[in-house]
């Protein structure tokens, strides 16, 4: 499945410059006495767990790091088990419900915190912002995400069963209700390659073309709470094979089936579409107050490189 990879202790350097963006990139100087770090929530992506061996480390050297910082990993289920098949198997709506739930039981998190998605925990976390933002998130910082969904299956490594077993399931049956409600995957998949499975997707999706606004009528409060985060750092990896389209990291997507003009297989960027022109969820709000991040890491699907995070939380603006 889409396994992660990650140099924790980069990781962990790199987090100073996010938690106290007024020294970006000098690591070394972080005044741990004077500053006390907003809480960082992270949600894992698919095929992980809250309880995975390396985000158990990776949450352990961040407090070891910085005194007195709070690290949350979302948890849908309580075992490395189930939590793990909750990525696979679930309601993406109810899981959102569910995780809102879990921070509001959490005090140390009632100021607000930074939120970090890998891969399909990004398109999450900002339905999280949408949908409930309270606690507050201050940035958003997603990894390898799929905002404007997939329209491929990733392929399976040779022995992954489980992920067979979704393709299997999924094969040919991806808008039907089971999938719509049970199959993680379903839930952002967004297919442009034929107007019968593009309306598909309008008409049974209940949650990629939700938090995206794409129905007639748009829910304000979406583009109201996505608007007031401070930065929102999308990651899109530059040997992406694992999300189609790659660029959907970046909030691009393949043009509807009805408006290609022969380019079917040109993905449209984020400020070319009318989810931007018309300001669907506030995507355009944020750029023009600046707190838009473009960011390319080199490698494939969550490959974190130490450069990668360097430069994410560094917050450069990058234009296509
Ligand atoms: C808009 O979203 C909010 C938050 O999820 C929800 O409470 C509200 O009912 C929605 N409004 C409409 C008109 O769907
Ligand atoms: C677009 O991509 C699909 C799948 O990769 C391929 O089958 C199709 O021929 C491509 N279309 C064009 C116009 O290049």
């Amino acid at each position: 499945m889409w396994m992660l990879r990650a140099a924790v202790l980069v990781l962990v350097s790199a987090w100073a410059v996010l938690a106290l963006p007024s020294t970006p990139k000098d690591v070394s100087r972080f005044p741990d006495d004077l500053f006390q770090p907003l809480p960082v929530v992270i949600w894992h992506g698919l095929g992980d767990s809250a309880y995975s061996p390396w985000l158990l480390k990776l949450k352990e050297h961040i407090e070891k790091m910085y005194p007195g910082i709070f690290v949350h990993l979302v948890a849908i289920k309580p075992t490395l088990f189930s939590d793990q098949r909750a990525t696979v198997f679930g309601n993406v709506n109810d899981q959102i419900d569910l995780m809102h739930c879990e921070l509001n039981a959490i005090p140390e998190l009632r100021h607000g915190f930074d939120a970090v998605g890998f891969s399909q925990g990004g398109q999450f976390m900002r339905g999280y912002v949408e949908r409930y933002n309270s606690p507050r998130v201050r940035n958003l910082i997603t990894f390898g995400s799929q905002h404007m969904g997939i329209t491929d299956l990733p392929a399976c490594q040779p022995f992954d069963a489980l992920c067979r077993t979704v393709h299997g399931l999924l094969m040919g049956r991806v808008y039907t209700d089971y999938a719509q409600k049970s199959v993680v995957t379903a839930q952002y998949f967004r297919d442009t390659r034929t107007k019968e499975q593009f309306s598909l997707y309008k008409e049974r999706n209940k949650f990629l073309y939700d938090i995206n606004n794409e129905g007639p009528e748009k829910n304000g409060t979406y583009k109201a709470n996505l608007e007031r985060l401070d930065k929102f750092v999308m990651v899109k990896f530059s040997e992406e094979s694992t999300v189609v389209p790659a660029a959907s990291s970046w909030f691009a997507a393949y043009p509807d089936p009805d408006q290609h003009h022969g380019r079917a297989n040109e993905t449209t960027p984020l400020r070319q579409s009318a989810l931007y022109e018309e300001d669907w969820v506030g995507m355009r709000a944020l750029d023009r107050k600046g707190a838009l991040a473009f960011h390319e890491c080199s490698g494939g699907h969550m490959h974190l490189s130490q450069e990668c995070l360097a430069l994410t939380f560094g917050h450069e603006v990058k234009s296509y």
